[in-house]
């Protein structure tokens, strides 16, 4: 018996896959001491905020959003408020979180969060705010047991940290150096995923997947893994993400072609068309490179689904180099684009850069990509004719739905089971108001 006991707690998160994923483990966590989630934030006895830096605009939504809480902070001083996340972790950030905000009872960073339960029950006996930002990991990242916010698709790290410092990332500075874990506990946890708890795709998380296994004793490469991931029996399918350019290899196109459990999707970040601002970057790799292994990869599975992150803006762009970018997407087309405008994050090179662009110039450069980006996808919804793709069968509204594997909904009017959350043939036999129908096969 602990002082949480029964107590309800509430965790609030932002930013990308991988925090999405610590979040399920601060879940896990909260209810190891056998605390309760609630949707009210404002009823919580203990609120997380797991915070997200990179971009201004991620910090000032967790700012306000955590400052929102402070009312009711004063109404109700019982309540515990935890920060996490990349925000804390920043040495030299916008806000300095521990002057700022005093109401909060516990800080710590990217390196802790293991440690969480810990935290609280020290904090339940001394009642003294908590700092603690530290360097390293304090304990293995992957011991909790996590609370899952899907039941279809279960993230499950491979490799934390990132080495590659790219010059306007903050990411390498708040995750620390590339950890990969061992292949047997990989296995141990997908297996489980998908033979014990039914999850149907596994996604596969590091900020470079493809660097996976380099620093174990026994290197091993994230096509070895692949391989090893997919002896596992069940109906089920594997994705990844992220993939750099630089690493991707042509050992991995073939397991990815021959490797049925492995989706027939990829998101490979480009970040600009212009082989001179990617060098600015630090990608280490050119458009010509980039763009033979987008040839390679759609030569070998032509109907894999394609997509990219974009940075707009970087210090030093050009008309000319944004127009490069323009036409790298008219050429790939992609099933789907993010694009950010440059965001300027102190402690990285890139924010030392004398050539930054203006706001309103980046504004008007992101807009004039996402519109053509937006022709591009409704253009794209042609090429799905007559194609059959392995899709997971499930009821959306009542109604069968073939999902494919870069997440495009095909209806089977058709359909005559009661049978859900298989993987089944389907194939596209009409297109109307944007919408793909079809049968099984
Ligand atoms: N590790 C992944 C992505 C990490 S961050 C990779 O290397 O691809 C996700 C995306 O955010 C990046 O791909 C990049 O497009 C964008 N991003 C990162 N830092 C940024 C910054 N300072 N300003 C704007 N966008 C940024
Ligand atoms: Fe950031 Fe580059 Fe690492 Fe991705 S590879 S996390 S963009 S430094
Ligand atoms: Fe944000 Fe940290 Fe992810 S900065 S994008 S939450 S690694």
């Amino acid at each position: 018996m602990n002082s949480y006991e029964g107590k309800a707690y509430h965790v609030v998160t932002y930013g990308c896959q991988m925090n999405v994923h610590e979040s399920e483990k601060i879940r896990g966590i909260l209810s190891t001491l056998g605390m309760l989630e609630i949707d009210d934030i404002e009823k919580a006895d203990v609120v997380v905020f797991n915070t997200c830096c990179i971009r201004e605009g991620a910090e000032d939504r967790a700012y306000n959003n955590i400052m929102a809480l402070k009312k009711v902070k004063e109404a109700d001083p019982n309540k515990i408020i935890v920060v996490c996340g990349c925000m804390p972790q920043q040495k030299q950030g916008k806000y300095n979180l521990k002057e700022r905000l005093p109401f909060v009872d516990i800080i710590i960073g990217t390196h802790n969060i293991n440690a969480l339960a810990q935290y609280l029950l020290k904090f339940a006996i001394n009642k003294t705010r908590i700092y603690d930002i530290i360097d390293r990991p304090i304990a293995s990242m992957d011991t909790n047991e996590c609370i899952r916010d899907d039941n279809i698709n279960a993230y499950v790290n491979i490799i934390y940290g990132c080495n590659k410092f790219c010059t306007y990332c903050i990411v390498p500075y708040v995750r620390g150096r590339e950890m990969s874990r061992q292949p047997q506990d990989i296995y141990n946890e997908v297996r489980d995923l998908v033979q014990n708890k039914g999850y149907k795709y596994i996604t596969l998380l590091g900020q470079n997947v493809n660097s996976y296994g380099k620093d174990l004793k026994e290197p091993t490469t994230f096509s070895e893994l692949l391989t090893y991931l997919c002896k596992i029996e069940g109906d089920f399918k594997i994705k990844f993400m992220t993939s750099h350019p630089m690493d991707f290899s042509d050992e991995l196109i073939k397991v990815m072609k021959k490797e049925d459990k492995i989706a027939k999707a990829l998101h490979l970040p480009v970040q600009s068309g212009s082989s001179r601002i990617l060098e600015k970057m630090n990608r280490h790799y050119d458009i010509k490179h980039y763009m033979s292994i987008i040839k390679k990869v759609k030569r070998a599975m032509p109907n894999i689904s394609l997509s990219t992150d974009i940075i707009v803006g970087f210090p030093g762009e050009t008309e000319k180099d944004f127009n490069l970018t323009m036409k790298l997407l008219k050429k790939v087309k992609y099933d789907q684009v993010f694009a950010f405008m440059y965001s300027k994050r102190s402690g990285t090179p890139a924010a030392q850069f004398k050539d930054q662009i203006d706001e309103k110039e980046k504004n008007k450069r992101v807009n004039k990509l996402l519109r053509l980006q937006k022709l591009i996808q409704k253009d794209q919804i042609k090429k799905y004719f007559n194609k059959t793709y392995d899709c997971l069968i499930r009821h959306i509204n009542g109604v069968a739905v073939g999902i494919t594997d870069g997440g495009k909904e095909i209806y089977i009017p058709n359909y005559k089971y009661v049978n859900q959350n298989y993987f089944a043939k389907v194939k596209v036999e009409d297109i109307r108001n944007h919408k793909l129908s079809g049968e099984i096969k």
